[in-house]
Parts: C-alpha cells; structure tokens; sequence
C-alpha cells in the first residue's frame, strides 16, 4: 500500500514537473510548416493543379463525418489519436479516404522524423477546432448574401465605403441618397480623387481609391450610386426633414 502511495506522489510530482517545462505548441504554424507542402490549408480552398492531397478542409470534415463525431469530447477520444497514429503510420487499410482518391492521391507518406508527437497532438487539435463545419456553413450562408449584392454594392463593401456613406442617413460622409444627385462624371472624379470641403458640414476627407479601382469599377460603382438610392427612395417613400447639409455649390 505504502509503495502505490509513493508511486502516486511521484507520478504527480514527476506530472507537475512535466507541466512547468512544458513547451507551448502553436498548432496553426506547424500546420503550416509541416503540412502544407500537401495539403492546400484554406477554408474553403482554392483549386490548384496537380493537386498532391486532398485540402484539409475536406480531411477534416470527412474524418469527423466518418467518425461520427458530435461530441466535443470526442476531439480527444477519437480525432486525436487516428491523427497522431495516421500521419505516422499511414495505410490503405486506415484510410478514410475514398477508394477513387487514393488511387488518384496514393497513401500519404509517413511523416515520422518529419514531426513530433507533441507537435502532432498541437496540429490535430487545431485541425479539429480550426475546420469547423458550423462556422464553414456561416461563412458560405455570409458569401452567398454577398454574392446576392449588385455588383456596385459589392464594390462599396469591399471597399469600406460604408464606413462613411450609408443611403439613407448621413454619417462621416453625405448619404449615398444626397450623392446621387450629383453630376455623373462628378461622382467618378470625386471617387477616384477623393474630395475635401465640397461639401458642409463634412470635416473628414473623402480619400482617392484611384489605385484600387478600375475604370469599370468606378463605372458600376457610379451608376449603383445613382440606381440603388433611387430604389430606395421607392421602398421608402416617407422622407425625412432635409438636413442642414448642403451642397457648397448649390448655394
Ligand atoms: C507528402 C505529402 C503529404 C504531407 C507532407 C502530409 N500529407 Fe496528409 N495526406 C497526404 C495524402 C496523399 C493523403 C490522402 C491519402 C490518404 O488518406 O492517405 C493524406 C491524408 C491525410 C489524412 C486523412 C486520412 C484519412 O483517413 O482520410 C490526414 C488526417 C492527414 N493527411 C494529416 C496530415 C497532417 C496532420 C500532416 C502534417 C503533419 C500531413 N498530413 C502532411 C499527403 C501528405
Ligand atoms: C473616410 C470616409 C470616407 C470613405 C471611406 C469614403 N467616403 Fe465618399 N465621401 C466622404 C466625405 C467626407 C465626402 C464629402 C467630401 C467633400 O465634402 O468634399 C464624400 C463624398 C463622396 C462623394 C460625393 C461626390 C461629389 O462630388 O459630391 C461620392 C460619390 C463618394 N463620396 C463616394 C464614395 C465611394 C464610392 C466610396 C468607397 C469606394 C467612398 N466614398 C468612401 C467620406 C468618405
């Protein structure tokens, strides 16, 4: 009994030890340096040629499918370990992958000497959390609102323009409904070159965006500024009081 007790106090002695020295693994860069050379790592990932694995994304959301994962504990009773054990002793006969793709891809080649167990168990854990099928789903659902836009309000998101303009309301800059009033080439002039004290009331600069736009930019851009503040208008017919901004010009 005496001898369990003292064995106990080592193996937590000899733990707590362990834990102080321990190193911190940065999953994410490891990843990166080990894995990357196969495995495309974006999510969603791009296409590339003479592709050498399949991407991680579709690794991962295969092994937790395959596994039928739904628990969070299951990260570590199921995903970890077939992670730890695979990419050190790959097989056909392990393999989740399908027949197709391993005859296109063949079996992965053992990565021992490549990668430690330590920083195994660092990769696998941030595999885990990093290809999150929910969050895929959030992202894809956010693209394809995005992607619904008109071209030209696409342009403005991506461009910060919302930032300062919005079409009703003015904020830091006039609202795109008071713009699209303005004088079409004057529009492109003023998104191009940016602008300063045309307007009261303003006391931000309307930076240039001329070096990130496109002539075809600054086309579609100018002509949703025209089309969409109108259809605003048409869906929301109750104007409210003019505000005291007004066109410098115009006086
Ligand atoms: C030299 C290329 C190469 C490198 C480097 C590589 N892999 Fe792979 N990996 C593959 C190929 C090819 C497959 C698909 C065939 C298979 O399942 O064995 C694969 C499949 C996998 C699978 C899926 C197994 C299954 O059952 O579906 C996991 C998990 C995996 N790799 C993890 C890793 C991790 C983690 C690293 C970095 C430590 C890594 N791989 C580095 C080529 C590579
Ligand atoms: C940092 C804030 C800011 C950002 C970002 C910004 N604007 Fe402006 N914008 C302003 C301000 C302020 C004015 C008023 C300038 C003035 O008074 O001369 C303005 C004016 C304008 C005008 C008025 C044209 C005119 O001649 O009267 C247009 C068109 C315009 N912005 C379009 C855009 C577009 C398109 C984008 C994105 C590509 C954008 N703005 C991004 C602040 C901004």
């Amino acid at each position: 009994m005496r001898y369990i007790y003292m064995l106990l106090i080592f193996l937590v002695l000899t733990g707590c030890e362990e834990g102080s020295n321990k190193v911190q693994y940065d999953g994410g860069k490891l990843l990166k340096e080990k894995c990357a050379l196969c495995h495309n790592l974006k999510m969603p990932p791009s296409t590339y040629e003479d592709e050498k694995a399949p991407p991680m994304m579709t690794v991962v959301f295969h092994l937790k499918d395959f596994m039928k994962i739904t628990m969070y504990d299951e990260k570590f009773s199921k995903f970890i370990p077939f992670v730890e054990d695979y990419v050190i002793n790959p097989s056909q006969e392990k393999s989740y992958c399908d027949k197709e793709s391993l005859k296109t891809y063949g079996v992965m080649p053992s990565q021992k000497g490549n990668v430690s167990k330590d920083e195994l168990k660092a990769i696998a854990s941030y595999i885990y959390d990093f290809y999150d099928q929910q969050e895929y789903l959030k992202q894809m659902q956010k693209k394809a609102v995005f992607d619904a836009l008109p071209k030209g309000e696409q342009l403005a998101r991506k461009n910060g323009c919302f930032n300062c303009h919005a079409f009703e309301k003015a904020g830091a800059g006039p609202s795109f409904k008071m713009i699209s009033k303005r004088d079409t080439k004057e529009i492109i002039d003023t998104i191009q070159n940016g602008s300063h004290g045309k307007w009261e009331g303003f006391h931000v600069m309307m930076p240039a965006f001329k070096s990130r736009l496109t002539q075809d930019d600054l086309n579609v851009l100018q002509s949703w500024i025209k089309n969409s503040s109108a259809k605003k208008q048409t869906i929301q017919p109750k104007q409210k009081p003019e505000k005291p901004w007004r066109i410098k010009n115009d006086i």
